[in-house]
């Protein structure tokens, strides 16, 4: 199995999380596609496959993805960390005080693991909102703290703000087609002994290989993400056959080469989201084994090629 330490944190993760915001969310297809036995099995095989943590927020589902890990793990809670996120909206002090204590409820647990502040509010000064999060790992309620799409100003601005807690976690979007991250977060965070956890590790299934010039997900969200809109989705399948291809020649998935690009760096760890227990199965086992220097020397120079043109309707 590999881990990594989060941070200066002892949280000791695995390279793989699971990712959660599938839960209870409709927009991914819950209740259509897949339901409360899915997730089930998709958190049954990932502990079984070794995987040791588990991301969610209090507003995926609307607390529901919460609200059902706790319910799943049951005594198994203590086996595993948990790592949960509050609303960037509620970043006022009290208001982060009792955002914890809805998760905790949820979870079902006395404490979390690793408590995220899920995206910058510009209204609430960051050092009202850290000084909460500092008061709930003096209570106690709280293990670790860790921030969410945070610039690296703001994170300057956030460890600043704390008086003897350190970020241990930046969560953001990376992936070989989204690597915003390159230039600045990563180098900074790295550099600090700050985690990245990557978020949409497979770019919301478009690593996968499984769509193609013909075949696209039909639920919301993704025919909103600019990803699979052109100039854009041409480029990223032409990419995604060349994965698929490399992969292809090692006996893997293209999933597993997508997700082993960005675990094989020190300081990264990866969140894929899973729907059921295949995918989780086949995400779990993008660990244990390294891929051939040229392969990543490859997909690292072809991604770089791909030019994401942000539309706005
Ligand atoms: N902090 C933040 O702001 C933030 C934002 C986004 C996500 N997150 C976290 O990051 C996690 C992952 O990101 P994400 O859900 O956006 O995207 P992702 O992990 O890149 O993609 C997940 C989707 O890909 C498909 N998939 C996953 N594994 C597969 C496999 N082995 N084979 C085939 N298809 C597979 C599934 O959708 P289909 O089967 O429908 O294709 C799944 O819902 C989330 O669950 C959440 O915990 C955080």
């Amino acid at each position: 199995m590999e881990y990594e330490f989060l941070g200066k944190s002892d949280l000791k993760v695995t390279k793989i999380g699971l990712g959660t915001w599938q839960f209870g969310s409709e927009f991914w297809g819950w209740g259509k596609d897949f339901g409360e036995q899915d997730a089930v099995e998709t958190i049954r095989i990932s502990l079984e496959k070794g995987i040791n943590w588990i991301d969610t927020a209090e507003v995926y589902g609307n607390g529901f993805s919460e609200e059902l890990i706790g319910k799943i793990l049951g005594k198994k809670r203590k086996d595993v960390i948990i790592a949960t996120k509050v609303s960037g909206s509620y970043a006022k002090y009290q208001d982060v005080i009792a955002a914890c204590e809805g998760s905790l409820k949820r979870l079902r647990t006395n404490y979390i693991d690793l408590y995220q502040f899920h995206w910058p509010n510009l209204e609430v000064p960051i050092e009202e909102t850290m000084r909460a999060m500092e008061e709930l790992v003096n209570q106690g309620k709280v293990r670790y703290i860790g921030v969410s799409n945070f610039p690296v100003p703001l994170v300057k601005e956030a460890q600043k703000a704390l008086e003897k807690s350190f970020i241990v976690s930046n969560q953001v979007k990376y992936n070989l087609i989204s690597r915003e991250i390159d230039k600045e977060i990563l180098p900074y965070c790295l550099s600090s002994n700050i985690s990245i956890i990557a978020y949409s590790p497979i770019a919301q299934g478009l690593l996968t290989g499984k769509y193609t010039h013909n075949k696209k997900p039909d639920n919301s969200l993704r025919k909103d993400n600019p990803f699979f809109k052109e100039p854009n989705y041409s480029q990223i399948i032409k990419f995604v056959e060349l994965l698929t291809d490399l992969a292809g020649k090692i006996g893997k998935k293209p999933t597993q080469v997508a997700l082993r690009w960005l675990i094989e760096k020190k300081g990264i760890v990866a969140i894929p989201g899973a729907k059921n227990k295949k995918q989780a199965e086949e995400n779990a086992n993008a660990m244990g084994w390294k891929l051939d220097e040229e392969i990543l020397k490859k997909l690292d120079e072809e991604s770089r090629k791909i030019e994401i043109t942000h539309i706005t309707e």
